[in-house]
């Protein structure tokens, strides 16, 4: 009986690549997922999606279970990440907030006063068991290919909080952190909780790898994330650091925060374009020169997706070469597969990827 499974039920999968490599071990060959692997680009996906609500989808099992298959079926990647999204806890707890097609998450009251915060619920693990129920139908069904789950970080959770939707600036987040340090350090710290009990439930319901998305950290130079991030996000990753999976921590834009980012409590530190990625582990290893070398996950462009293949071909060479010089890699994108990506495509780099090894 799946649902009745103890917490020590987790898989041995200690040979899968990507759990191999994020250990900073050899794996028999580079692990690959996408990150959106599973949505908008998959026209199976949007037929399941038809006449269901986004955040709804992500609370019913049957729907979040089929959805996260998808992409391990089409692709034959070397994970599944769990069908959810970073606002799905601080709905569940009752915070007021959707996702608006062709917007993104839009929440009804935003936060800017210790009062607002101090309204905002705590999560309580029954309030996501259909998100623990996904997980043990996922980890019955997917074999040997290890389950990711994830959850959004502190900061960028709180950046849709306080801009009451998707920022380009992220003005009302960096205003209120500088001016009123004490509500933002309370803020940070209710949302440090909210995604510390979202991840522990994944992880006592059996799955095998989780990512923090910071998605939104790359807009901070390296002293404000240092003090007014960096330690709830730690938080975060030390809530599940006695389970022993490997933790990935991810933004955009975060050339300048990786070392940072990695100080927060990472095993793996996702990489965007923007640097090429022998790069970012020449940043890290100077920063630990006598630790293990560093594990890297990323970094090509979606972009280049839409390119054609010869160019893309010879993208994906250079980051798996330039992925030889870290401890381990996990070939990625550098952000989410876009909505209009060919999925056919992302197919061919996959096995691109595998043949490469
Ligand atoms: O990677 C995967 O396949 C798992 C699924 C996943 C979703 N959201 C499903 C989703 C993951 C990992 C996320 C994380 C997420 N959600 C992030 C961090 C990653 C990133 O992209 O930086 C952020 C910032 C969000 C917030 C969010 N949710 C946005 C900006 C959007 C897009 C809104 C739009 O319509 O343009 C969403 C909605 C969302 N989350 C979709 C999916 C598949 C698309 C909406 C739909 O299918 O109706």
């Amino acid at each position: 009986m799946t649902n009745t499974a103890p917490v020590s039920a987790r898989r041995d999968l200690s040979d899968a690549p990507l759990l191999v490599a994020a250990r900073g071990g050899m794996p028999s060959r580079t692990p690959v997922w996408f990150m959106r692997q599973a949505g908008r680009s998959l026209p199976e996906y949007r037929k399941v999606r038809e006449g269901n609500a986004m955040l709804e989808s992500c609370l019913t099992p049957d729907l979040a279970f089929e959805i996260t298959m998808q992409p391990v079926r089409r692709h034959g990647v070397d994970a599944a990440i769990l069908y959810s999204d970073i606002v799905v806890p601080l709905y569940a707890a009752g915070v007021g907030v959707d996702i608006v097609p062709g917007t993104g998450p839009v929440v009804a009251h935003p936060v800017r006063t210790k009062a607002d915060v101090d309204a905002l619920p705590d999560l309580d693990a029954e309030q996501v068991a259909p998100v623990a129920e996904t997980i043990r139908r996922l980890t019955a069904a997917l074999g040997g290919t290890p389950l990711i789950g994830f959850a959004g970080a502190p900061f960028t959770l709180a950046s849709y909080m306080i801009e009451g939707g998707p920022s380009k600036n992220h003005e009302r987040t960096k205003a209120l952190m500088h001016s009123e340090p004490d509500v933002w350090h309370a803020l940070l710290a209710k949302l440090a909780g909210i995604t510390s009990e979202f991840l522990r439930v994944q992880v006592a319901a059996g799955v095998d790898a989780v990512q923090q998305f910071d998605s939104w950290a790359g807009a901070l130079s390296e002293r404000d994330y240092r003090e007014y991030v960096l330690p709830h996000s730690a938080r975060v990753f030390e809530s599940v650091a006695d389970a022993g999976v490997p933790r990935i921590h991810f933004g955009v834009g975060t050339g300048e925060l990786l070392v940072a980012m990695r100080d927060a409590g990472a095993d793996v530190v996702g990489v965007d374009w923007r640097i090429p990625l022998d790069e970012a582990v020449r940043r890290l290893t100077a920063a630990r020169p006598d630790g293990p070398a560093p594990v890297v996950q990323g970094n090509l462009d979606p972009a280049l997706l839409f390119a054609d293949w010869p160019v893309l071909e010879r993208e994906v060479r250079r980051i798996v070469a330039e992925g030889k010089a870290a401890g381990g890699h996990i070939f990625n994108l550098g952000h989410g597969v876009l909505p209009e990506t060919d999925p056919a495509v992302v197919t061919r780099v996959t096995e691109l990827v595998h043949s490469l090894s």
